[in-house]
């Protein structure tokens, strides 16, 4: 059945395509090559790899449709993308424990509390929580890494209050070896996404929030390629020495922290 809605989404959608295409005075050698391009990515997508969320991703198209679904209220913590490595289905991991399954990069200690926009705590919250390790790569990435590798979920206690081990993340490139990678390189950007880690936070009768923190000190903050980067998401992480106080057992040399 024909949709209403449809009709007004492909109206506008010719209309400004019909626009770009005067404003840049397009050459059929250029359409005929914009074809060849979408060809090619349909022809790379699978499963594994998602390239239309690539170009979704790298030209703004996924933080603007974000924001126009998620304005984030007074006093709320902002949201940004998903990313195409989310995989639902991390275990349950207790409070205070480790992501890593293995060696991965400086241990890093992050925790915080869930509250409303009352300001009261939030018990029983749930964090769905993934980051690449040092060899920047994801573990669904990796044939190496253990499956629930630097993933895990936590649920906040009665205080609204987690806590859990994971690594300093490091930057990384997205997958530019296709139509997306020869785009940024034609255009002269670069590949690579600020240092961060991925959580999705959900409670019971409150809408869920998809989000980042990065590390504040990560290169590529202001030109990470998928345009992810907000100020109020830049956290900055202490540095300890392998003997300070506050690390459990399994952390044996320097670390660090979100205090
Ligand atoms: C991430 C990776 C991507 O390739 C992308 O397009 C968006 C986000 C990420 O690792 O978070
Ligand atoms: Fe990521």
């Amino acid at each position: 059945t024909p949709s209403p809605r449809l009709r007004r989404i492909m109206q506008s959608l010719v209309t400004h395509l019909h626009a770009f295409v005067t404003d840049v005075e397009l050459t059929e050698d250029e359409w005929a090559k914009a074809i060849e391009i979408l060809t090619a990515t349909g022809h790379i997508t699978d499963d594994k790899r998602q390239e239309f969320i690539l170009w979704s991703d790298t030209l703004g198209v996924s933080m603007l449709v974000d924001a126009l679904a998620h304005p984030a209220p007074d006093g709320a913590t902002e949201s940004t993308i998903l990313g195409p490595f989310y995989v639902p289905g991390s275990p349950l991991r207790p409070l205070g424990s480790s992501m890593a399954e293995q060696e991965a990069g400086t241990p890093a200690h992050i925790f915080g509390q869930v509250r409303g926009l009352d300001g009261k705590p939030i018990a029983g919250a749930e964090l769905d929580v993934w980051q690449n390790g040092d060899n920047r790569l994801y573990a669904v990435q990796d044939p190496d890494a253990p499956e629930f590798h630097l993933r895990g979920r936590f649920r906040t206690d009665d205080d609204g209050r987690f806590s859990f081990w994971a690594v300093r993340p490091v930057p990384y490139a997205i997958p530019d070896d296709g139509p997306v990678g020869k785009m940024l390189n034609a255009t002269a950007r670069h590949p690579w996404r600020a240092a961060h880690v991925h959580l999705v936070v959900k409670a019971p009768g409150y809408r869920s929030l998809t989000t980042h923190i990065f590390d504040a000190e990560s290169d590529y903050l202001d030109s990470d390629t998928v345009f992810a980067v907000k100020e109020s998401l830049c956290l900055s992480f202490t540095e300890h020495g392998a003997d300070d106080p506050g690390r459990p057992e399994h952390v044996t040399g320097p670390w660090v922290s979100l205090d």
